[in-house]
């Protein structure tokens, strides 16, 4: 049995590390990277970081409008479907690659396992949330990290083939953990000490591409005069500089900028973080899973569980409810087990197994 994964952004090659490490033991799975992210601090770090090796094909569309991105994906992927013809097609996530991935497999007739399948945020103004219907919409094998994903897709009529098997970026974190502890040098690098400093990741186009919901988060980080450290996006980096928001940054005292950090420098800075402050969907779970209070910049979530048990909180671009949660936010209710057991990846290689081989 043949099984490809298409992967494009930094958070995928962490998910797909997880998947293919166990496939590869039982049959045979081919990677393709779209080239949707093509820095290296964005793309091959990882490849590096996860111990996976290079994409078997990188399609190489970079940067785009959404429907160029995504139509030079189905074009170029089309090609290595048809010539590879593989028994499954494995898409991650909520990207545009993920669509596309999707779209030019179901096109061939070539079955979809959707990782990460069932997440809403009922924001149809999120590029992502529209990618996310759509490509459940196309799948036909569905591995849902939680149980409100499988909840989600029963709402939308979805029931066969859902499975509810844990979240494989939960099994990275594991998984990387001693080799975090052992390689990672980022807080000697960027001078840092253990639960000295907030972490801030900012990529959301509902933030990036609006001055002033980046005017007012930037503000907020610095009036908060904590100590924050903060690897920026490419995306988020160029919104700074054209707002003219870097100076504002650069002349700061209490803010550390770095280039974005490979995955097992980011373990070291969230697990070690005071408070988490980020848009980002996988940061928001990274910082439940090490018990670090995240505080997330936007108006809803799609990990709405994790501000159920009060360890994260939305204050959109609201200065004042930024500031308020930095300096006075505290979760006051134990963890459950929201994300599974660690073993997703090899519950999704189990379902794979029992229905192809
Ligand atoms: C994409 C996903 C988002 C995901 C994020 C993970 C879509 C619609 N968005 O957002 O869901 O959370 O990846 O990080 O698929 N750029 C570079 N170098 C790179 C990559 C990007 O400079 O290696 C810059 C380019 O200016 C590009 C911009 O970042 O136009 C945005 O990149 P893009 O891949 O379109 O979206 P992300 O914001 O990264
Ligand atoms: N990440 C990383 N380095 C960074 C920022 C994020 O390794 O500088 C990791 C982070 O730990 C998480 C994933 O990238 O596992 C999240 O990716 P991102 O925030 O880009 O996308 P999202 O999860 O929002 O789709």
């Amino acid at each position: 049995m043949k099984t490809l994964s298409v992967v494009g952004t930094r958070p995928q090659f962490i998910k797909a590390a997880v998947v293919s490490r166990v496939l590869k033991n039982i049959l045979h799975h081919t990677l393709v990277h779209t080239g949707q992210h093509y820095d290296n601090g964005m793309s091959y770090i990882f490849f590096n970081d996860l111990g996976i090796s290079r994409p078997d094909c990188d399609l190489g569309v970079g940067s785009g409008s959404h429907g160029v991105q995504t139509g030079l994906i189905l074009e170029r992927l089309e090609k290595v479907l048809v010539e590879q013809k593989p028994d499954l097609v494995l898409v991650y996530g909520d990207t545009n690659s993920t669509l596309a991935g999707m779209l030019s497999a179901v096109k061939l007739n070539i079955p979809v396992g959707h990782v990460e399948a069932g997440l809403r945020s009922y924001n149809r103004n999120m590029p992502e949330e529209i990618n996310r219907l759509l490509t459940d919409h196309g799948s036909d094998f569905y591995f849902c990290p939680t149980q409100t994903a499988v909840d989600n897709l029963r709402k939308e009529g979805i029931m066969q083939d859902v499975h509810l098997t844990g979240d494989v970026m939960f099994d990275a974190v594991l998984r990387f953990a001693n080799d975090s502890e052992k390689y990672a040098t980022v807080l000697s690098d960027l001078k840092v000490e253990k639960k000295d400093y907030h972490l801030c990741t900012l990529h959301r186009a509902e933030n990036t591409d609006c001055k002033d919901h980046l005017k007012t988060i930037v503000e907020a980080l610095v009036e908060s005069r904590e100590l924050i450290v903060f690897p920026i996006h490419p995306r988020t980096k160029k919104s700074l500089q054209a707002y003219g928001l870097m100076e504002t940054l650069k002349e700061a005292k209490n803010i550390i900028m770095s280039e974005p950090v490979g995955f097992l420098d980011m373990i070291q800075l969230e697990k070690n973080a005071r408070k988490i402050l980020t848009d980002s969907g996988g940061v928001q779970k990274e910082a439940y899973f090490y018990q670090v209070p995240c505080i997330t910049f936007r108006e809803e979530t799609e990990w709405i569980e994790t501000v159920q048990d009060s360890w994260n909180i939305l204050v959109g671009a609201d200065k004042e409810k930024i500031l308020q949660a930095i300096h006075a936010f505290a979760p006051h209710s134990k963890q459950r087990t929201l994300f599974g057991n660690g073993n997703a990846g090899e519950q999704i290689r189990d379902i794979i197994q029992a229905r192809f081989l």
